[in-house]
């Protein structure tokens, strides 16, 4: 099975793994003030990793409920990134927007990421080089080329309570700016929407690399551009995250530049 295979079956039987959770019931526990944990988060990352090891036992893994390899450790192997289930606090609240997210870098480049929503059956998934696809349909970013009529969306870390102040000054700008702000609650789908042409742009602090190594693949090899909030390079290990369509990108910087 090549590797993509892999993360495909892999995402796809996680989120049938979630679907049974959310029609069943399933316990919650907390990480943090409102930071939650399911049997359902726990249940699809064993599965995953469980399948990469069967199959690839010598890939390094980052999972984000049961940890794994750091980056800074890795040789030359492949490197899966996972987050087994992206969108916890509407997972459990019964609001159907989450998503599995599985993303594969070499030597620190990015190689695949697919993002499964399971709640209605939409598989995006993108190799490097060779586009990016939802259900095997190409896609790509919007063209929408005014901030004015984009529609861009964003997110709150869990840390909001404690840093409110820095985080709310970018919604009032953008309040301002665009056409509308969502919040979705699903980093991962957020890029899924950006490289599908859904939203046209999507920033967020502190972000983790499992909440983003999959979307950084679809959202390149679907045209659109990463960086970091001040317009640096991206890294899927720093906490700072635009991805936009490209054509909108400087006009989303310089409105950051004016609240960061
Ligand atoms: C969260 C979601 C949310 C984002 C948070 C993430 P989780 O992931 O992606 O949209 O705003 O920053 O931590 O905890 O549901 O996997
Ligand atoms: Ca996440
Ligand atoms: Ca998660």
């Amino acid at each position: 099975m090549t590797i993509i295979d892999l993360a495909i079956k892999a995402a796809r039987e996680a989120g049938d793994i979630l679907q049974h959770f959310a029609a069943r019931g399933f316990r919650v526990e907390t990480k943090g003030r409102i930071d939650l944990v399911t049997e359902a988060d726990l249940a699809s990352e064993k599965h995953i990793t469980s399948l990469i090891r069967q199959h690839f036992p010598t890939h390094h893994i980052l999972a984000e409920e049961s940890g794994g390899t750091a980056a800074s450790d890795l040789g030359e192997e492949y490197y899966w990134i996972i987050d087994p289930l992206d969108g916890t606090t509407n997972f459990s609240h019964g609001f159907p927007c989450y998503a599995v997210s599985i993303g594969i870098e070499r030597a620190g480049a990015p190689v695949a990421g697919v993002i499964y929503d399971p709640t209605r059956d939409e598989l995006f998934a993108a190799e490097r080089g060779s586009g990016a696809r939802l259900n095997g349909r190409k896609i790509t970013v919007s063209t929408v080329s005014v901030l004015e009529k984009a529609l861009v969306v964003s997110g709150f870390p869990y840390d909001v309570r404690e840093r409110m102040d820095e985080y709310l000054p970018a919604w009032r700008e953008f309040l301002k700016t665009s056409q509308g702000v969502r919040r979705l609650g699903s980093a991962s789908l957020d890029m899924a929407c950006v490289a599908s042409g859904r939203m046209d742009g999507f920033w967020e602090n502190g972000l983790h690399a499992w909440d983003t190594a999959a979307g950084r693949v679809l959202v390149e090899e679907a045209g659109g551009k990463l960086t970091r909030l001040d317009g640096s390079p991206f890294d899927n290990f720093v906490p700072s995250l635009l991805c936009t369509n490209g054509l909108i990108h400087e006009q989303m910087l310089e409105v950051l530049s004016s609240c960061l």
